[in-house]
């Protein structure tokens, strides 16, 4: 069952989210944007061209002048301003103009990558995004943040760039492997987390039906973390503030995910992450021992992990300290004052910091 909504500020951005079981919907919410004579290239990757290319090239067909294709191999590694100088080669061969549009089929690399070209090709062009992993769908799709890493310094370099379209179909994530749906739970985990505590529980009630893929229950729960992830982008788009709060866990996730080399999944490292700043909030004395536990529960009943093993402390403190969320020389570190509740704090000093990562790398009691 087809269902939407609507990102939107005030003389800013304003787009359409749609979610369907299949592609079915696709050309109808593409035609309603654009009118005729437009191009648009579908910038996907190895793993997912074999996929849905094909299904997607033919619903944009009809509705745009000429539909072209720019796929790059897959990996996070690839993610840099090397690929998106091809893509930009490629546009420039197939004239591409500024009112023609860029179409990201994949994941969170896609996604990111696409926008930046699309936020900077002759200056800015439009995008959609098609987003095939949870990961890409609960979080990274929305909300017009955009980029590549740099000198594995993650999403470095990029630019605020909204989509005019966010369309997800649900049979992608039936083809996802459990490694990276596992991974968009993190996600999901972290949106209840910082802005409501009823969709987070109600995510671990219902984890057998998600574990299941049900229809129903997946749309349900990428909907609700697709409702928190909007109402904090319209309130600060350009994370001026409040926008922060969707960064639980990735201070020190960032750090562990470099640390291993990009060889685990990110949202894998999300998780981790909220477990060191969960630590630090009940060292606080902010949640409980049992909201520690719940929290690891959780990642667990997910297959999301609660330690790591092989980082050593003082590299992950260092990597920390060097993540682009430092905010004049302090760490921007965001805590739970409650379970669904999330705030920023500037206070966090290196001896709880390093006390959450000894936690996380399997020191002291589990909660
Ligand atoms: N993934 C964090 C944000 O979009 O702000």
């Amino acid at each position: 069952m087809r269902q939407q909504m609507t990102v939107e500020r005030e003389h800013e951005f304003c787009y359409e989210i749609v979610w369907d079981d299949t592609f079915s919907g696709l050309q109808e919410a593409v035609s309603s944007l654009y009118d005729s004579g437009r191009k648009a290239c579908i910038v996907t990757d190895t793993c997912i061209a074999p996929l849905y290319l094909e299904k997607v090239r033919s619903s944009l067909q009809p509705v745009f002048a000429q539909v072209t294709d720019f796929v790059f191999e897959a990996g996070e590694e690839n993610k840099t301003l090397d690929t998106v100088k091809k893509l930009y080669t490629s546009l420039i061969e197939h004239h591409f103009e500024r009112k023609d549009v860029l179409v990201a089929l994949g994941g969170g690399v896609t996604g990111d990558l696409t926008g930046f070209a699309a936020a900077t090709y002759l200056r800015g062009i439009d995008f959609i995004q098609i987003p095939t992993t949870l990961l890409a769908q609960v979080d990274s799709s929305i909300g017009g943040k955009t980029g590549v890493d740099f000198d594995r310094f993650k999403n470095m370099v990029g630019a605020f760039h909204q989509p005019r379209l966010v369309y997800m179909a649900m049979e992608t994530l039936r083809t996802l492997p459990d490694v990276q749906f596992a991974s968009g739970m993190g996600e999901v985990l972290k949106s209840g987390l910082i802005r409501d505590e009823n969709y987070y529980r109600w995510v671990l009630e219902n984890r057998e039906k998600i574990a299941a893929k049900e229809g129903d229950v997946l749309i349900d729960m990428i909907k609700g973390s697709c409702r928190i992830k909007k109402a904090v982008v319209e309130n600060d788009p350009t994370e001026q503030g409040e926008r922060a709060v969707l960064n639980l866990g990735h201070t020190i996730g960032h750090a562990v995910e470099k640390l291993m080399d990009f060889q685990m999944q990110h949202g894998q490292c999300v998780a981790l992450g909220t477990v060191a700043a969960a630590w630090i909030s009940w060292k606080r004395g902010l949640i409980s021992r049992e909201d520690l536990a719940l929290i690891e529960q959780g990642n667990r009943w997910f297959q999301l992990p609660v330690t790591v093993e092989g980082p050593k402390a003082q590299d992950v403190l260092k990597a920390t300290k060097s993540d682009k969320k430092m905010e004049q020389g302090k760490v921007k570190f965001i805590l739970l004052e409650q379970i669904g509740h999330g705030i920023i704090d500037r206070s966090v000093s290196d001896e709880e910091i390093l006390s959450a990562i000894d936690y996380i790398l399997g020191a002291g009691d589990r909660a």
